[in-house]
């Protein structure tokens, strides 16, 4: 009882105490909150200087490519992705050839063509090919064609170096589907551009590449200058490009890249791919060097004038292959 009339005569000055007590609390809690905002505040900063610093690194890395067109692990299928872009005055410095001439130029890309077993047995003929020889710097090219394949510093010609030894490298069936395969290209163009096919003429140079990031010993390796095709080659009208190795697995660096006014845009590299485009100088391109890794790829090239028309491959002597 004593006990409890004391605190009832305390009781004003108890809760003044205790409201004291409470503010004092209260402001040191509210200083330790605001103490550790600055520490949040802090880390955020911190954070964002090393989010910006990744960032600067990582596009750094890639610093001249501000768009993928298509990327690798995307699936053009059935129809192609096209781009279209305004044709440039090349082709009127060449005669004209209706139903194929260049009217509607852009570039495209499909993965509804090749299938992506096709391009490993393509690939696999390249590989056997170019362990005939190859390139002493880190790019060569086997053209079946002309049988051009890179040696050392230079080239020889596979059908009439190794001769009959050919026929144990590459099979009737490889021929076979090679030249499928560049009918269904040729289609493919005719389609998207609005062209006969029959109007369009295979043309040289029509070859395999292999790259990887050895450096280059000769011009023949610098394949990564930004060049226009029908610049570089009067006779191309279109030109494509089937990929036969994996963008991100089997190399690294090697993107398309096709360079505008205001944009690099890149296609990545995806075994069956099939990118194609108008030759001239609508799309200036390069390709990335390879940083890591083996790219493989066949360049088809088409032309509307017959008198650079090439004919396919066919192995030599070749009824008993
Ligand atoms: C590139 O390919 C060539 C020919 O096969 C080979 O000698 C060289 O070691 C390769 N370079 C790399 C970095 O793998
Ligand atoms: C495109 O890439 C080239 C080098 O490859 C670079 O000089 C140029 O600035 C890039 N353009 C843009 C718009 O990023």
């Amino acid at each position: 009882m004593a006990l409890l009339r004391m605190r009832n005569a305390q009781g004003a000055n108890a809760t003044e105490i205790e409201k004291k007590i409470k503010r004092g609390n209260a402001l040191r809690q509210g200083s330790a909150w605001r103490g550790s905002r600055w520490l949040v505040a802090l880390l955020l900063v911190v954070l964002s200087v090393c989010v910006a610093a990744m960032w600067l690194y990582v596009t750094s890395l890639d610093s001249d490519v501000t768009e993928t067109l298509v990327g690798q692990g995307e699936l053009v299928t059935p129809q192609p992705r096209v781009y279209a872009v305004q044709c440039s005055e090349d082709y009127e410095n060449y005669k004209r050839y209706p139903g194929c001439t260049p009217v509607k130029c852009g570039r495209a890309v499909t993965d509804g063509v090749v299938t992506r077993e096709e391009a490993q047995v393509l690939r696999r003929l390249a590989e056997r090919g170019m362990a005939l020889a190859g390139s002493e710097g880190g790019a060569s090219i086997l053209d079946l064609h002309s049988g051009a394949l890179s040696m050392g510093k230079q080239f020889v010609n596979i059908y009439r170096y190794f001769g009959d030894e050919i026929r144990d490298v590459f099979t009737q069936e490889d021929f076979q589907l090679y030249r499928n395969v560049r009918g269904r290209i040729q289609a493919v163009i005719a389609e998207t551009f609005g062209l006969d096919p029959t109007l369009m003429y295979l043309t040289k140079p029509t070859f395999f590449s292999r790259i990887n990031s050895t450096a280059a010993k000769t011009q023949h390796d610098e394949y990564w200058h930004p060049h226009i095709d029908k610049v570089t080659y009067g006779s191309f009208d279109y030109t494509s490009l089937l990929y036969l190795s994996d963008y991100g697995t089997d190399f690294t660096g090697g993107r398309f890249i096709f360079m505008d006014q205001n944009d690099n845009r890149t296609v990545e590299p995806r075994a069956g791919r099939v990118s194609f485009f108008s030759s001239g100088t609508e799309n200036l391109h390069r390709v990335e060097k390879v940083t890591w890794g083996t790219r493989y790829a066949i360049t088809v090239s088409f032309t509307c004038d017959p008198a650079h028309a090439i004919a396919d491959p066919a192995i030599p002597g070749g009824t008993h292959g």
